[in-house]
């Protein structure tokens, strides 16, 4: 073994900045009193050939907390430029006069220094130029450490021009010819995650720390242990140096996460809802069915088409011209605005049985309108039968007091109703659809249940009259029937679904497609249901601006115009037959549910959700946003269509290989499992 030249100085240099986007001065966070950059420093103490240890800041008010922090442990650094860190190494090397670094970025709190000292050797034992423990990864991401010269340093800096790659300091090493080593770990652990990227891995680190404590410095063979014996394997939740490999619209989903509570406002537009890590998450552009990223790259919607709102395809020319003209005559005064008279007189000439409408800008609101609406007019026998997702609201989510699983098999299971008052428990009762005896037996038993809610159809048509059958037993006891038509009104026929089944409620609620993207739901009821609404307070100032109903004016002109209902379910009915003849090419069972124009499948198999995850994971590649559930607009032309199709046929190949078990699953996919949707009564 070559002896280490005492003067070699061996520098370890740790690039740490404060204003990382994700998880903004996490170097300062701290585990047991201590901060993760004094965490570092002492773990790396331990070393028994590093020399030196330096860490390298940016130059930058944006760092001053960071370098104040440095300072007052004593703790030696040196500033550099923000976006060149390559520039930083070199700096640092040629001030502390080092010939080899030891390179080491600070969210890898758990850096092992014995595992530092083993790559150190072996470096020198090898007379190696360049040594890490990452290409191949076999160690955790957040144990990554790699070794070089000087020279090899100042070689980097002559080739790397991109600023991306000098962010990123070692990237073109593969490009540079000179003596690579790599040191693996005896198991494969590569796919475990121990940085410290956002505020969600404190708890995991913090875990592996409180194990050992007050021991600061232990190895990773006894991390290894530990991680076994805390449960730890297998917490997969994120790719490999995601850090570097993450579009902007990833790495700005994990920012929202510090600012707003879950990321955003709506669960379907989760990336755990598609395949996390991987979905873009953001928009920056739409038109028709296409979808631009935070990246500027271009994406055909084949899935939720902003969640159903959509359906004459995104930024509508007519119908943004009709919204851009009313912005400029004023979008909200003290006097009402005419369009809203317009569009009550519309929804009720489209349907005869209604005689009176009300407005608001959310379905879970129209819902909850409806709703209070209802319970007056219904007096003391107020309680509710439900069947379908009707929003968020204290008097839907209440079914779940009287019991916890009320909600189970139709929203996420055990769906938490913390923070609806507890009296609102047995008030709701759920029943499943097509089963009219479900509901028989809750009117039977609740006296004061007199008012029935439901979607008109979600995942299944009506089977044997059961529409009709609600319908007679509404009328039977003198109940009011409401149908929620957010989600399928609009999209079979021109108005609300019942329609077509010629079953005709007492109230209908309206929404997602009616304003294509505008805020706009609506309620519409007999009068003599209606009326009860003046008995109690309903009042909102933004639902009379003017926006949603211009909107929705100009969507059902177009609508009309074009036949959309016509358009798009025919084109469903052809994505749920080629959806069929794929899964018989390749002999997979699929189950298929839904309206034509709003169709899902999924394999029968106990891997469905991993390869749903697949699927999405694949189309993105191909510049698809895919899931297993379509809303079609009508812009879902022929070519697309046959594209989105083609590139399935691909999927549905390796799909079947893994059901056969020629190809795994669990190594295809590049990201954690998207999580199951919302599982229904419908
Ligand atoms: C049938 C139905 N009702 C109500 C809602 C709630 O609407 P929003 O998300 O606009 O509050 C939805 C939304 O998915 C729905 O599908």
């Amino acid at each position: 073994m070559a002896p280490i030249d005492k003067m070699s100085n061996i520098v370890a240099v740790i690039q740490a900045r404060e204003n990382s986007t994700r998880f903004p001065s996490k170097v300062l966070s701290k585990i047991n009193g201590k901060s993760i950059i004094q965490i570092i420093h002492t773990r790396l103490k331990r070393s028994k050939k590093i020399n030196k240890i330096i860490f390298a800041i940016p130059n930058n008010k944006k760092n001053k907390n960071l370098e104040k922090h440095l300072k007052n442990k004593n703790i030696k650094y040196y500033k550099g430029s923000e976006k060149d860190v390559l520039d930083r190494y070199i700096k640092v090397a040629n001030k502390t006069n080092a010939k080899h670094i030891v390179r080491i970025t600070a969210d890898c709190p758990l850096v092992d220094p014995f595992l530092v000292d083993k790559i150190i050797l072996k470096y020198f034992k090898e007379k190696a130029d360049y040594a890490s423990n990452t290409s191949p990864a076999s160690f955790p991401d957040g144990m990554d450490v790699e070794v070089f010269s000087k020279k090899i340093l100042q070689k980097l800096k002559k080739i790397t021009k991109k600023i991306s790659d000098k962010e990123h300091v070692t990237t073109l090493i593969n490009e540079i010819s000179c003596k690579k080593i790599n040191i693996l770990n005896k198991k494969d652990l590569s796919q475990e995650n121990l940085t410290l990227d956002e505020k969600n891995d404190l708890w995991k680190i913090k875990k592996i720390f409180d194990h050992f404590n007050p021991k600061q410095v232990f190895s990773f063979e006894k991390i290894e242990k530990a991680l076994m014996k805390l449960k730890l394997l297998g917490v997969k939740n994120k790719l490999r140096n995601e850090g570097f490999k993450m579009s902007i619209g990833q790495k700005f989903w994990r920012r929202a996460k510090n600012s707003i509570e879950g990321g955003n406002m709506l669960l379907s537009k989760r990336e755990d809802r598609f395949a996390p890590n991987l979905w873009p998450s953001y928009f920056s552009k739409s038109k028709k069915c296409f979808i631009w990223d935070l990246n500027n790259k271009k994406f055909t919607d084949f899935s939720l088409m902003g969640v159903g709102t959509n359906i004459l395809g995104y930024s509508n020319p007519e119908v943004d011209n009709a919204v851009r003209k009313t912005i400029e005559k004023g979008n909200l005064t003290t006097l009402n605005s005419p369009e809203e008279v317009y569009l009550a007189e519309k929804l009720i000439n489209l349907h005869p049985w209604a005689s009176k409408a009300k407005f608001t800008r959310s379905g879970g609101e129209a819902n909850a309108v409806a709703v209070r609406i209802a319970r007056a007019a219904a007096g003391k026998r107020y309680k509710i039968a439900i069947c379908g997702y009707h929003g968020w609201h204290d008097w839907y989510i209440s079914a779940n007091l009287s019991n916890s699983s009320n909600l189970k098999n139709h929203l996420i299971d055990g769906i938490p109703s913390s923070g609806v008052p507890k009296n609102l428990k047995s008030t709701i009762f759920t029943f499943k659809y097509n089963e009219i005896n479900d509901l028989e037996k809750i009117i039977k038993k609740n006296p004061d249940v007199g008012i029935i809610k439901m979607e008109v159809m979600r995942n299944y048509p009506p089977k044997n009259n059961f529409l009709k059958k609600v319908r007679n037993l509404a009328n039977k006891h003198n109940m009011i029937l409401i149908f929620d038509e957010c989600t399928s009104g609009f999209r079979e026929n021109f108005g609300g679904l019942h329609m077509k089944y010629k079953v005709y409620p007492d109230m209908a609620v309206f929404g997602k497609a009616l304003g294509n993207g505008y805020a706009i739901n609506a309620i519409i009821g007999k009068s003599e249901i209606m009326k009860y609404a003046n008995q109690s307070f309903i009042s909102s100032t933004f639902w009379t601006e003017r926006i949603g109903p211009t909107a929705a004016l100009k969507t059902l002109e177009v609508m009309n115009k074009t036949k959309s209902w016509k358009k798009i379910s025919l084109i469903g009915k052809k994505v749920k037959k080629a959806w069929v003849k794929l899964s018989k090419k390749y002999d997979l069972k699929i189950s298929i549910t839904g309206l034509d124009s709003l169709c899902s499948f999924n394999f029968a198999s106990k891997n469905n959700l991993k390869y749903q995850t697949y699927i999405t994971q694949e189309m993105l590649k191909k510049n698809f946003l895919a899931s297993n559930t379509v809303y079609i607009s009508i812009c879902h032309d022929k070519n697309i269509f046959n594209k989105y199709i083609k590139n399935l046929d691909n999927i549905f190949k390796v799909i079947k290989n893994c059901e056969k078990n020629k190809q795994n699953i669990n190594y295809l996919l590049e990201g954690p499992i998207k999580i199951s949707g919302f599982s229904r009564l419908n």
